[in-house]
């Protein structure tokens, strides 16, 4: 059989429900599992004449949901490079905005900083490692194309946060708070492949309101709206 195309860019996106209008817009086909021990899914297909790879985390059997978050992040991004060959990682999605650095509810970011808020090592051979702080080239034409500002994204394990990480966030002037990001990066970092990330606030992380509220009302704006802000950058890319 023939091997597939190689992609020009894989897309990595956790959740089936911020994947599904880039699929849409673009009719990707399903292609699958990309390993027959997890439900992460590929699709593939065509847009602005590159040839696109598009994973998802894929719905876990047990809890019967999105395998969000950093490990299952860290293994999709890992195994979906290695079986697409793709020249450049994309991580899509949604993320916490933060109203003091002037985010509004649907804007994009297209971060060029990642690290890790709750990875804290407290001993001097590891703190930095845990921190896992990365940071990555800006590409202003595909981040003007998008209408999308540049920022530095914090990654952590919990939807909700504490106030040692509000503090953390103040300082380090965070822009984007999500899930999976600085996990990808490190896996692009290692396997040598170019990196960009896409990010849509669904809630604002220093806001009164709690983030589960706000996230489920705004998720179907952000969804819409990371699929425009994906298309403009592929297009720019
Ligand atoms: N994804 C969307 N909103 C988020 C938040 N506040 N924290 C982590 N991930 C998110």
């Amino acid at each position: 059989m023939n091997q597939p195309e190689q992609p020009d860019i894989l897309l990595q996106i956790a959740m089936r429900v911020e994947a599904m209008p880039i699929i849409e817009q673009w009719s990707l086909t399903a292609h699958g599992k990309i390993d027959s021990a997890l439900p992460a899914e590929l699709w593939r297909g065509r847009a602005h004449g590159r040839q696109i790879a598009l994973v998802i985390h894929g719905c876990d059997a047990t809890y019967h949901c999105d395998q969000i978050g950093t490990e299952t992040a860290t293994i999709v991004a890992f195994l979906a490079l290695r079986c697409t060959r793709a020249k450049l990682l994309l991580n899509a999605g949604t993320c916490g905005g933060f109203q003091s650095q002037g985010a509004h509810i649907g804007d994009a970011y297209m971060p060029t900083r990642f690290f890790f808020h709750d990875q804290r090592v407290d001993l001097d051979l590891f703190r930095a490692f845990g921190i896992g702080d990365r940071s990555i080239a800006d590409r202003p034409s595909a981040r003007h194309a998008a209408q999308a500002k540049i920022g530095t994204c914090s990654t952590g394990s919990s939807l909700d946060v504490t106030a040692s990480e509000l503090a953390l966030f103040a300082r380090e002037s965070v822009t984007c708070k999500d899930m999976e990001a600085a996990a990808i990066v490190r896996v692009a970092h290692d396997l040598d492949t170019p990196f960009v990330a896409v990010k849509v606030v669904t809630d604002l992380v220093d806001h009164p309101e709690p983030v589960a509220t706000a996230f489920v009302r705004n998720l179907a704006v952000a969804r819409a709206r990371l699929a425009v802000a994906i298309d403009a950058v592929v297009a720019a890319l």
